[in-house]
Order: C-alpha cells, then sequence, then structure tokens
C-alpha cells in the first residue's frame, strides 16, 4: 500500500535502455503479483524504445512526454533508469508530486547535484546500488558485524575496459558498498597511473572511515580477471566476499573466512551461494522490496539519496586522483 492514500502502488517507470530491460522490469515482473504492484506506463525519450518495452512486459501505456507521466493521477510511485547525465532534471521535474521514487545508480552526474537531489528528495526512495541487496553481501554483513575489522581491502577489476569515467560510473558500486559495510567514508588519499595502450588509469586509494577503519580499494579496468572482492583482516580473522555478476569471471558469489583456530591450525569455513534466482542474487528483485517495506512500514531504505551521495564525492575524488576529507 501507498503511505498516503493505502492505495496498492501504480508507478510510472522513466527510461528505456538496456539495464531497465534486462533488469528492472523482469524483476517487477516476478514481484508485481505477490506485491500487489502495477506499472501504469513507461516514458522515454526515444517512444520507440518505450513502445517495444511497453509490447514485451504488457505495459498499458507508452506517455508522450515526462511531464505527463509526472502528472499521471493513476500512479503514486516512480522508477527512474537513465544515463547520470539526465537523471537530475528528470528526478527534478518528478520531485513536485513528492512520491516515493526509486532510482538508478549514480544519484547524480557529480557530488553537487547528488547532495541537492539528497536534500530535495525527502519522500521515501531507493538508490539502485544492487550490490547493498545482493544476499551474499548482506550475510558477509552480519558475519562481520560481530567481528572486530582492523583493515578492509576492495579490488574492483575488469578486463579491457577501457571507459572515461571508470570510478564514477562502474567503481562507486565498490565504494559504496564499503560504506553500506563499514559506515561513512571520512578521508580519501588517492594514487593514479596510466595504463600502457589505454585511454585510462589504474587507481590506488587509501581510505580512512569515520569510524577510524583503515581501507584501501584498488580499481583496475585492465587487470587478468573480471572481480569484485572485498577483504577484511581483524585480530586472528581473515575472511572476504566475492560476488558474481554477469561480467565478472566468477559464476557463483563465495564468503570465505579463516580464524587461528585450535592448537595454531586454521578454521576454514566457506559459504557458497548456489542455485538463487539470477534477480534474486543481483539484488535487483532486493532493492524493490526494500522500496515497498520502507513505503508501506514507514522506514528507511537500505539505499536512498540520503547516504549515497558521499559515495559519488568519494568517487569523483577518486577518478581524478585526489585526496579529500569529508
Ligand atoms: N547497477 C548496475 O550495475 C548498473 C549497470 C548498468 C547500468 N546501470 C544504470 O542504469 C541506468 C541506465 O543504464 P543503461 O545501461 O540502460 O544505459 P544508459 O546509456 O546509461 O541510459 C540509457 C537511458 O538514458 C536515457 N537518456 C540518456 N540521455 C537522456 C537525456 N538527455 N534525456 C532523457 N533521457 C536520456 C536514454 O534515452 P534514449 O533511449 O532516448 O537514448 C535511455 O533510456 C544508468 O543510470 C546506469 O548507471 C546500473
Amino acid at each position: 500500500m501507498d503511505e498516503q492514500s493505502g492505495r496498492d502502488l501504480c508507478l510510472a517507470f522513466i527510461g528505456a535502455g538496456e539495464w531497465v530491460e534486462k533488469y528492472h522490469l523482469p524483476a517487477l515482473r516476478r514481484l508485481s503479483r505477490q506485491q500487489g504492484v502495477s506499472v501504469a506506463g513507461i516514458w522515454n525519450r526515444t517512444r520507440a524504445k518505450a513502445e517495444k518495452l511497453a509490447a514485451d512486459f504488457s505495459l498499458p501505456k507508452v506517455y508522450g512526454d515526462l511531464q505527463e507521466a509526472a502528472d499521471d493521477p493513476a500512479i503514486n510511485c516512480f522508477a527512474v533508469a537513465v544515463n547520470s547525465q539526465a537523471v537530475g532534471e528528470i528526478l527534478r521535474t518528478l520531485a513536485a508530486r513528492n512520491l516515493p521514487v526509486i532510482c538508478e545508480k549514480p544519484p547524480g552526474r557529480d557530488g553537487d547535484e547528488a547532495l541537492q537531489l539528497a536534500q530535495r528528495i525527502t519522500a521515501t526512495n531507493v538508490v539502485a546500488f544492487n550490490r547493498r541487496y545482493m544476499p551474499i553481501n548482506q550475510q558477509f554483513k552480519e558475519l562481520i558485524d560481530r567481528e572486530r575489522i582492523e583493515f578492509v581491502e576492495c579490488s574492483f577489476y575488469r578486463r579491457q575496459r577501457d571507459v572515461e569515467r571508470f570510478v564514477t560510473e562502474t567503481g562507486i558500486h565498490g565504494i559504496n558498498l564499503l560504506e553500506y559495510l563499514f559506515g561513512d567514508i571520512a578521508r580519501v588519499e588517492t594514487e593514479r597511473w596510466k595504463v600502457a595502450g589505454s585511454s585510462t588509469y589504474n587507481w590506488l586509494a587509501s581510505l580512512r572511515f569515520s569510524s577510524g577503519l583503515r581501507g584501501l580499494i584498488k580499481f583496475f579496468p585492465f587487470a587478468g580477471v573480471s572481480l569484485e572482492k572485498v577483504e577484511v583482516n581483524g585480530r586472528d580473522i581473515t575472511a572476504s566476499v566475492q560476488t558474481a555478476h554477469p561480467f565478472t569471471d566468477a559464476r557463483e558469489g563465495a564468503i570465505n573466512i579463516q580464524k587461528h583456530g585450535a592448537n595454531g591450525r586454521a578454521d576454514v569455513e566457506v559459504v557458497e551461494q548456489k542455485d538463487l534466482e539470477p534477480l534474486r542474487a543481483g539484488g535487483f528483485e532486493g532493492e524493490y522490496l526494500d522500496l515497498f517495506e520502507a513505503i508501506r512500514k514507514k522506514r528507511e531504505t537500505v539505499s536512498n539519496f540520503q547516504n549515497a551521495w558521499r559515495s559519488v564525492v568519494v568517487a569523483e575524488a577518486v577518478q581524478q586522483g585526489a585526496a579529500i576529507q569529508l
């Protein structure tokens, strides 16, 4: 039910790119009956793409322009998945209704816009940083919350990914995941150097969290392996989580925990994530379930504009090879 009117949730969808087709609309289709949620219509700058998705996913309406979607009296929620350069203007138009919204990452074109949007969007909201919603990462958080962690290292590697904004568009997931696991990042110092024969860099960022925890994050877009991994160390414990995505070489997510055990032996525990429905394993259902439950129970969401803007600021500093204190 919607927090304001008690009606079932009914969304207007903004955007019709690859991510919408592969993840958002399939996740919504799976959840719609169980959650009492429907999509009233879709708008996209290029209408033909919205028409195709409306036909593929049986959506009743293609809006003629953004304002028509924004004004639709049938809806009580927005979902937005467009390019980061366009998201701010679209959200400012939609914000006039003050309805709940789920929005793809990154939450703005830069740190300034992300902060402005965090102040402007006051209704229940989710920023779709899907790593926070992956069950294997949530399980890892539960495990390490019970331990005293003294150092964290995140490896964010791709193969042959020669893109201009690697950290601010993609690596930001690693930064945001660390903030989910360990709280706000307070200080960053970055070293970056060119990858020979490419237009991109390798980045090494030394982190200090508000809690005092030390960490390191490595962005290597031309590594030999496509990998997302977080490793923690504490006294007598080393633990890691590795997640699986369509673009990583690992096909299943896994947690590995090693502890100094009795008689000097290492106690090893491995938790593998097998046979989970891909939309669930990838966190795509979790993003929507968090939004729906937060609306119904009037509680905060796991990932939102209010806790996401800092990740944008950190990502910008790392991308530029700069140091920053927040
Ligand atoms: N969670 C993840 O791991 C992940 C992975 C990939 C992407 N994403 C996010 O998902 C979102 C969509 O990504 P994508 O891969 O589908 O493609 P994309 O190229 O990032 O975005 C395409 C969408 O943005 C729209 N758009 C671009 N410029 C616009 C403008 N000036 N005004 C209005 N609409 C505009 C496009 O409309 P047209 O069709 O008219 O061009 C299309 O609907 C992005 O925010 C991206 O960061 C997330």
